[in-house]
């Protein structure tokens, strides 16, 4: 059991973009009746091999919640086949927010100087890690945005003493490095890694992330694979720019890297950034993607993402009935958390994390789903 102090916190957090949508029960009813076309794309999609541009294409340009009926159904039941009712839990430490890229969506982005950057010690992190494993939680995530000041030395240092002290399963996500600093890290103890591509398509790539391309990332990914990391890789959905047609290739994608795990979820725009006048995405074409990404990688891990619950109150809930398996409570101490400022409305979902977790662990009983540490 975990211990629980007060139920104030919403397991969803707040919902800035909140708009409505067709109401729609978790676990989702069979779907009385399939167009030909829809069922034809559905049937090839869930055969084996790659899957095909066009039906992809196809179903992401469905764009009411009555016709994707058919896909979230189809993909809720291939989620509870392949990788079951439990939800894995992975606690997740945001220990640097300086950056030295300049990601155009992004508020961590270097030229954002409206935002206190803070560096946590060696012994905090530590200590967040002991209240990952003392939450009953398997698996800790070190995240940062590409801060040159935790060098591979210090990095593995951290690692080794993590793992030394509290046996976790290792996640980092630090963005690119040398692959010799990738190596380092699995030596030390690192299990995996989650490195998103962020969007397929080259060009937007380049013009979102300045002076960075989409090659060199598939390279890192290439390398993180070799040497034995489980991976993740993930995108926006949303972004300026993005048609069906990228994101059918960010499906495609992730399917080619052979990904463990993919972290896909809405963009939001950030005051301080250039992108500060683009609309946010929107929650069906996220709930679209991660369907078809549980149906053409059956064994994937979806997370349920935090920008999910801040665009819409049962965000992250509808993810978990549309293909996703896993939750990442946010384990960055509070005066921290609020200063990682990815996207506006992340710091709302600041409550304590046992809280948090108690909330989702009660709402997901309800819908036959268990946590799985
Ligand atoms: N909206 C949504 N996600 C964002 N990220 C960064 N900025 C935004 C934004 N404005 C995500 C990126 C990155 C991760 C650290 O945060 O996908 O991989
Ligand atoms: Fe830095 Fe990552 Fe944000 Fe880009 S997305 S500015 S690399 S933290």
């Amino acid at each position: 059991m975990r211990s629980v102090s007060k139920e104030s916190n919403r397991a969803n957090g707040i919902s800035s973009y909140e708009r409505p949508l067709p109401s729609r029960r978790l676990g989702h009813k069979k779907p009385m009746t399939l167009t030909s076309k829809t069922e034809e794309c559905l049937e090839r999609l869930q055969e084996a091999g790659p899957p095909r541009r066009e039906d992809l294409i196809a179903l992401l340009s469905l764009r009411d919640e009555k016709a994707l009926q058919p896909l979230f159904f189809a993909a809720d039941a291939r989620r509870k086949e392949t990788v079951g009712d439990v939800v894995h839990l992975r606690g997740i430490v945001e220990f640097s927010n300086y950056c030295e890229r300049n990601c155009l969506y992004c508020g961590l982005r270097q030229a954002n100087r409206q935002l206190k950057r803070y560096r946590m010690t060696d012994r905090e992190i530590l200590e967040a890690a002991f209240a990952v494993k003392r939450a009953n939680i398997g698996t800790l995530v070190l995240q940062s945005g590409e801060d040159p000041f935790y060098d591979a030395e210090k990095l593995c240092r951290l690692i080794e003493s993590i793992k030394r002290e509290t046996g976790l399963v290792i996640t980092l996500s630090l963005g690119e490095r040398p692959r010799e600093e990738y190596q380092a890290f699995r030596q030390a103890g690192a299990d995996r890694y989650l490195l998103k591509h962020e969007t397929a398509s080259p060009s937007l790539y380049h013009r979102l992330r300045p002076g960075s391309r989409l090659e060199n990332r598939l390279t890192c990914l290439g390398w993180l694979k070799d040497l034995g990391f489980e991976t993740g890789s993930g995108n926006m959905v949303g972004l300026p720019g993005q048609d069906a047609a990228v994101l059918a290739d960010d499906i495609s994608l992730i399917d080619s890297l052979n990904a463990d795990m993919a972290g896909i979820g809405p963009f939001l725009p950030h005051p301080q950034t250039p992108l500060s006048s683009c609309p946010p995405g929107e929650v069906l074409p996220v709930l679209t993607i991660l369907a078809l990404v549980r149906l053409t990688r059956p064994v994937i891990h979806l997370p349920a993402t935090t920008a999910m619950s801040v665009l819409h109150p049962e965000g992250r809930l509808k993810a978990l009935a549309s293909g996703a398996n896993v939750f990442m409570p946010d384990f960055t101490p509070p005066a921290y958390r609020r200063l990682y400022d990815l996207y506006p409305g992340r710091s709302a979902d600041s409550g304590d994390p046992l809280s948090i977790l108690d909330l989702l662990e009660k709402e997901l009983n309800r819908y036959g789903r268990t946590i799985l540490p």
